[in-house]
């Protein structure tokens, strides 16, 4: 047999055991939240990332007229971050929404920020902690972006055609 089996494990905790800049990163995630442009689904999600050298980078989702021309608030912050840091590794990603419609638990992002998360991991040497929150207290935490999608799509070398500079 050949099976492929995984455990994915999203640790749940309450916020005031969060180390003090890990709680700093969440309330930038809320504040980015409350400033998305998402008139469409009045759908609000903020995100923070804290990168290796401190500095923390925001985003949230921004929504158009033409629907897929909009982008969630992970991926403005990823590739926020990637714009203006591209050599800076990530070290913690907090993912917030505060709508009333979101899943109680934590805020779980989409399947394209996943792997947009995941393809973040692995141009790193470490692996990237993920914050999420929703109107729960408490906040589930992922040690790697891996818990959030295992058997992702990937291809050999990771499809690239050169080595990254
Ligand atoms: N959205 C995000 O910002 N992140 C996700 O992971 C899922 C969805 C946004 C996209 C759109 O602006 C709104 O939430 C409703 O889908």
């Amino acid at each position: 047999m050949n099976n492929m089996e995984t455990k994915c494990i999203l640790e749940k905790i309450h916020p005031d055991n969060l180390e003090d800049r890990d709680r700093e990163l969440l309330k930038r995630a809320h504040e980015a939240a409350s400033v998305a442009y998402a008139p469409y689904s009045d759908f609000k999600v903020g995100s923070a990332i804290r990168l290796v050298n401190g500095e923390v980078v925001i985003g949230s989702n921004q929504e158009n007229i033409a629907y897929p021309s909009g982008l969630c608030g992970e991926r403005v912050a990823l590739f926020s971050a990637g714009a203006l840091f591209p050599k800076e590794e990530i070290d913690t990603i907090a993912i917030v929404s505060p709508s009333p419609i979101a899943n109680e638990l934590a805020f779980l992002p989409c399947g394209s920020c996943r792997q947009v998360l995941l393809e973040s991991e692995s141009r790193q040497s470490s692996p990237i902690r993920i914050i999420l929150q929703a109107r729960d207290e408490s906040v589930m935490v992922s040690e790697s972006a891996i818990n959030l999608m295992p058997f992702a799509f990937t291809v050999k070398n990771n499809g690239l055609k050169r080595k990254i500079d």
